[in-house]
């Protein structure tokens, strides 16, 4: 099922690289990560050394590939990009580490899918700047050491915690990127409204900010399709009322809830009597699979306190009740009869 406000990667952020920001000046928010970051790469300059290895992490769409892009601008690097999935056999890794050229980042996107007997090879790359191979067949293998280039590693995840803790040691610096504030993500929307040359009230550009689950993908998405029902059904130009209206026939609710979210809310709730219950058997109730649900619908619905998560699964919380318009004790009695 398409969906709007889904976190995952869409072709559409693939050719739109136009509204990503380039420089850490532009990216939106993240104050801390920005600072911090900043003074690492001067460092780094300054002794002209690469910059140290990072990890960066969170849900998706708040920016982990577009700050991987800025790092490699702002140190004036070549990046090459790889992802966690395509590294199938030891020489998918190496092939990709012997093409590093002095200075350049490596940008390995969902990187814990990286087999682990694989991963081994990025600790001495990581550490010493060399890999070890093995070369010829078994009986006449041996082993050499080749030297590789200073680089710097960024990874990035959704998932830090199913990296092994030999790899997650070894960056230097690592990141956890949060959800975005209205005010932020009102930004990011007039950011995009500017460079796609499509003119956006500021009343309206806070309301889509508040509905894009506090995520900067959902809101340039939503912005997006606003900007298709002002071409065809509005004035030309975003108002209030033309987003309200669009927002209302793409089934964002005023939480930026969308029909996923409230079919999970609502089988917690009325098939399961409010939880706890395990991931496993929502998944089965409402038909989509263990790790969006995970990855893309429960980070928000924890965020805003619609669910809790506990050592016996899901519960939802009496906001998600009071959302839903069910009262908690005539849920538990529903449950009995
Ligand atoms: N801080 C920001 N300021 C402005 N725009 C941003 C910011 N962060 C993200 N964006 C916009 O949101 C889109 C999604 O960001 P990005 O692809 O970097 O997310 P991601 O964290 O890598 O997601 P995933 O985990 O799915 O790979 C980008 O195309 C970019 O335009
Ligand atoms: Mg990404």
């Amino acid at each position: 099922m398409e969906r709007i406000i889904d976190g995952e990667k869409q072709l559409e952020d693939v050719f739109d690289k136009s509204i990503r920001p380039e420089s850490l000046d532009e990216y939106v928010g993240q104050a801390k990560i920005k600072e911090n970051l900043h003074v690492f790469m001067q460092a780094a300059k300054m002794r002209g050394e690469v910059l140290d290895h990072v990890l960066l992490y969170g849900p998706p769409g708040l920016g982990k590939t577009t700050l991987a892009h800025i790092i490699a601008n702002e140190m004036g690097a070549n990046i090459k990009t790889a992802s966690g999935p395509s590294i199938e056999k030891s020489g998918d890794l190496a092939a990709i580490l012997s093409t590093l050229e002095p200075g350049d980042v490596l940008f390995i996107d969902e990187i814990h899918r990286i087999p682990s007997f694989i991963e081994e090879i990025l600790y001495p790359a990581m550490e010493d700047f060399e890999i070890d191979i093995v070369i010829g067949t078994e009986g006449k293998s041996k082993n050499i050491k080749i030297d590789l280039p200073p680089f710097t590693l960024v990874g990035a995840t959704t998932r830090a915690g199913d990296l092994s803790s030999p790899l997650r040691d070894r960056f230097g610096i690592i990141n956890k990127l949060e959800f975005y504030s209205d005010e932020e993500l009102k930004d990011i929307i007039l950011r995009t409204s500017h460079v796609l040359d499509m003119q956006i009230d500021d009343d309206a550009a806070l309301e889509l900010a508040k509905r894009s689950r506090k995520t900067p993908r959902v809101a340039n998405r939503l912005f997006k399709r606003v900007r298709d029902f002002a071409l065809v059904e509005g004035t030309g130009y975003i108002d209030l009322a033309i987003t309200l209206k669009s927002l209302e026939r793409l089934n964002v609710d005023k939480y930026g809830l969308d029909n996923i979210d409230i079919e999970y809310l609502k089988a917690l709730i009325n098939k399961f009597n409010g939880g706890p219950v395990g991931i496993e058997t929502i998944s089965t109730a409402i038909g989509e699979e263990i790790t969006t649900i995970e990855d893309v619908v429960e980070p928000f619905l924890l965020q805003e306190g619609f669910i809790k998560r506990t050592n016996r699964g899901r519960v939802a919380t009496e906001l998600a009740y009071k959302h839903l318009g069910i009262d908690h004790y005539q849920g538990l009695f529903d449950m009995k009869g």
